[in-house]
């Protein structure tokens, strides 16, 4: 297994070292356009492997893209981050040229890797990524579901004094501010969470977690790394080790729950072929209108996007 990871910046090299932490490929290669930048944080990286008792072998490149043919999976965290002030969609002009050049560049030395994406804003840049590599939409997906429900445990843990363990949920939507947690698909060991906590606690909960990634922002003056590059290599896993886990992913909907041409946190199975299946749960009305809300969002920047293309 050969895993490429594009970007050497805090989200790349943590996507590096969680993946090799993981030994889920006996080749991680990192590439970024900052000479001696991913040939550096992969030497360090390599070199706690005797320490953490791993065996990948973690390599770094400068914009040699040779080095990564044929990769099984792709992943791509180049582009800008945020800073304070700004949402994900401030970043599309910028981030939309780096993911397409960095996605032509992949397919044609791995024209049959898996592409994860976790550029910002996530929802279009999957896309962008999706439209250049003009491969089989299953292969082409985003990250920012693992990480929202992550967000999203830890708060209802520290709210109940309950392991994040027993907690099971579900988000859906944009990975934005109308990002859709689902308080009737959340439970603790199968007890319906509005069992055990009062709405108003439940609604600051969904609140916060919505805007978990600016909270990080505001805090450090740049998008967050460890949670994010943790999510992603819970991903790679699932499809390295064809473990057919269930997550919410960023996905390219074609009349799922109602929507199409569009890409959408929904709930997936991964697994070796990328998206085995996309969940299609039965919302009810109130959900419905949430996530069409998202989508509507998302469609505006897809917008944007397609309009900069013409
Ligand atoms: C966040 C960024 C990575 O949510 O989107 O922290």
């Amino acid at each position: 297994m050969k895993i490429t990871v594009i970007g050497a910046g805090n989200v790349g090299a943590t996507c590096a070292i969680e993946i090799a932490h993981k030994e889920i490929a006996n080749e991680v290669v990192v590439l970024d356009v900052k000479k001696g930048l991913a040939e550096g944080k992969s030497l360090d990286i390599w070199q706690a492997g005797p320490i953490d008792m791993y065996d990948s072998r973690v390599i770094g490149v400068t914009d040699d893209y040779a080095r990564t043919a044929n990769s099984d999976i792709v992943v791509i965290t180049s582009g800008v981050p945020r800073k304070p002030g700004m949402s994900r969609d401030d970043l599309i002009s910028t981030n939309a040229g780096i993911v397409r050049s960095v996605t032509e560049n992949c397919v044609k030395y791995s024209p049959n890797a898996i592409i994860l994406v976790v550029a910002n804003p996530l929802d279009v840049m999957t896309y962008v990524a999706y439209l250049t590599a003009k491969i089989d939409s299953k292969k082409v997906f985003g990250m920012a579901g693992i990480l929202d429900i992550a967000r999203y445990k830890m708060f209802l843990t520290e709210a109940l004094n309950i392991s994040y363990k027993e907690i099971n949920t579900i988000i859906m939507g944009g990975h934005g501010d109308t990002m859709v947690p689902l308080p009737r698909y959340t439970t603790v060991s199968g007890i319906p969470i509005t069992e055990l906590i009062a709405k108003d606690k439940l609604d600051a909960i969904i609140e916060r977690t919505k805007k978990g990634g600016g909270e990080i922002v505001q805090l450090l003056g740049t998008s967050a790394w460890y949670a994010p590059g943790a999510a992603v290599s819970q991903m790679v896993e699932a499809v390295a080790k064809d473990q057919h886990r269930v997550f919410p992913v960023c996905a390219w909907l074609q009349g799922e729950y109602g929507l199409k041409d569009i890409y959408l946190g929904v709930p997936v199975v991964l697994g070796k072929n990328g998206i085995e299946k996309i969940i299609e749960l039965k919302l009810n009305n109130d959900e419905k209108q949430l996530v069409a809300k998202s989508a509507k969002a998302v469609r505006e920047v897809m917008d944007v996007y397609d309009k900069m293309t013409v």
